[in-house]
């Protein structure tokens, strides 16, 4: 999947600004600046952050990675020519996750790519049953949706009127199962 969104990206990437959101242990951040991104990584989680900053590698410039503990979705992180969310709305129900995405494109300039679980029946059938386990400490988990509810609803949004999809592609991969979609601004 991570090769697959990198492929969406020019392959010279100085002078652009890149959001890695909710970036985990760092390797997209990575490959990003190491073609010459300047990528902001951010994720909730001080340990992956911390781990993402101790493996960080010699990047050489212009390429660099800022990795910072916060929510992906603040604002405060300002403008941002591309913004790849991999893996990191799969936790969110579809109203949710077409919320996250209408406030990234308002400070997005070029790209947005994101991945989410598609709703097959087999992830629908896992997710059902999962559902009748009690919760516990357990990870929160996944939510499947449905490739044209998104589409449907990113095009009823206002906010994202000068947007639209342009490529998608589903990666499964033994029990890794997560499809990409790229919005672009027109
Ligand atoms: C399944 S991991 C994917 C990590 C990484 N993108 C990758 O593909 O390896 C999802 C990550 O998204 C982060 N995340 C979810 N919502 C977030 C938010 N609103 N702000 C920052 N990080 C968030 C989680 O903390 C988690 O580390």
């Amino acid at each position: 999947m991570r090769e697959t969104l990198l492929n969406w990206l020019p392959e010279d990437l100085s002078g652009r600004r890149v959001l890695d959101a909710g970036c985990g242990t760092g390797a997209f951040a990575i490959e990003a600046a190491r073609r010459g991104a300047e990528v902001v990584a951010i994720d909730l989680s001080t340990t992956l952050t911390g781990l993402a900053r101790n493996r960080l590698p010699v990047i050489q410039p212009p390429g660099r990675v800022e990795f910072v503990v916060g929510d992906m979705l603040d604002p405060a992180f300002g403008e941002f020519d591309h913004v790849v969310a991999m893996d990191s709305l799969i936790h969110y129900r579809t109203p949710d996750m077409v919320g996250a995405l209408d406030g990234l494109a308002a400070r997005t300039t070029r790209s947005i790519l994101f991945t989410f679980a598609p709703r097959t029946p087999l992830l629908t059938v896992m997710h059902t049953v999962g559902r009748l386990f009690p919760r516990g400490n357990r990870a929160p988990g996944i939510v499947p949706v449905g490739e044209n509810a998104i589409e449907r609803k990113l095009a009823a949004s206002s906010s994202m009127t000068d947007w639209r999809p342009s490529r998608t592609k589903r990666v499964i991969t033994g029990f890794y199962m997560s499809q990409a979609l790229e919005l672009v601004r027109t």
